[in-house]
């Protein structure tokens, strides 16, 4: 019987060491997910179990679980994975010139029915696209207080403000569990893109809850998990329900008012502080 060549088995181990290498990345995920949208990475994507944990009050509130997205911080609040938050670095992106055929934001600034004098809170304003045109909106006799817990962020939006000359937007850094508003100062609250990302969403939630005025609105503006072709990854989308049941919870003491879904890829989901709420 006619032997096999040395270079026959050599092909044969190449073979099979590369098909063992192709089932480990598809089984990581790498080449599934990697492409199932552009929204930038964070700087140090947290490996799985690499999180601080909190302390130990916080764990009632918050689960921590080894095995989560990989998109995820492996931190849960009332069974969603909270996202990692989106670096400085992604600023690009969110200024990106496509941005308005994508999701456009003109048409959500009309939704929010801003009228002048109105103060607003931009929370999680980024570099501060929105936060400029609904500057616009409420005028000389308004303002909008953008908040953001990445300073650098926060000097992007400061550099643009000089450059346009805007005078009614206030810059405030907040904290991961604190915008740092005062009580019953803000007509609207508006978060776009923002609310999975908070590390902290409770103690957020009360803050901004009290830093309504009676009859002021808080809007959360999210990519609709119900919709599989919006291109953007898991953990950074919400469905309806669960923007609700996080919401409406009693201590909050918000009302829903409307879900708008007139844009191409977000829902815009509105509260309501009650004008007889304390
Ligand atoms: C994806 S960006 C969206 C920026 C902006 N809203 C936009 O749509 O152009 C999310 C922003 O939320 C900020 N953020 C995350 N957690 C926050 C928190 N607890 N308080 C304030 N900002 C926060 C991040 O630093 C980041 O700038």
């Amino acid at each position: 019987m006619a032997r096999r060549r040395p270079s026959f088995h050599l092909c044969c181990v190449f073979c099979a060491l590369l098909s063992g290498i192709l089932w480990l990345l598809l089984a990581q995920g790498f080449l599934t997910s990697a492409s199932a949208q552009d929204k930038p990475e964070p700087d140090k994507p947290a490996a799985a179990g690499d999180e601080e944990p909190d302390p130990p009050k916080d764990s009632k509130r918050y689960q921590y679980r080894r095995d989560h997205d990989r998109d995820g911080t492996g931190k849960f609040y009332m069974g969603r994975e909270i996202a990692q938050v989106m670096s400085f670095h992604g600023a690009p992106w969110l200024e990106r010139p496509e941005r308005e055929e994508e999701e456009r934001l003109s048409g959500l600034v009309k939704l929010l029915k801003i009228k002048p004098g109105m103060t607003i809170a931009d929370v999680g304003a980024g570099s501060g696209v929105i936060t400029v045109m609904m500057a616009h909106e409420v005028g000389a006799d308004g303002k909008v207080l953008a908040i953001d817990i990445q300073k650098e962020m926060l000097e992007l939006l400061g550099d643009k403000l000089s450059r346009l000359g805007v005078k009614n937007i206030e810059l405030v850094l907040g904290t991961e569990k604190s915008p740092k508003l005062e009580p019953e100062t803000v007509d609207l609250a508006l978060m776009v893109d923002v609310y999975h990302e908070f590390k902290f969403p409770f103690e957020m939630m009360e803050e901004l809850a009290k830093s309504l005025k009676p009859g002021g609105r808080i809007a959360f503006v999210e990519y609709r998990r119900e919709d599989p072709n919006v291109p953007i990854k898991l953990v950074h989308k919400m469905s309806e329900v669960q923007v609700k049941k996080e919401i409406q919870q009693p201590e909050f003491g918000l009302k829903w008012k409307e879900t708008l879904r007139d844009l191409p890829r977000q829902h815009v989901i509105v509260f309501e502080k009650p004008v007889t709420a304390k």
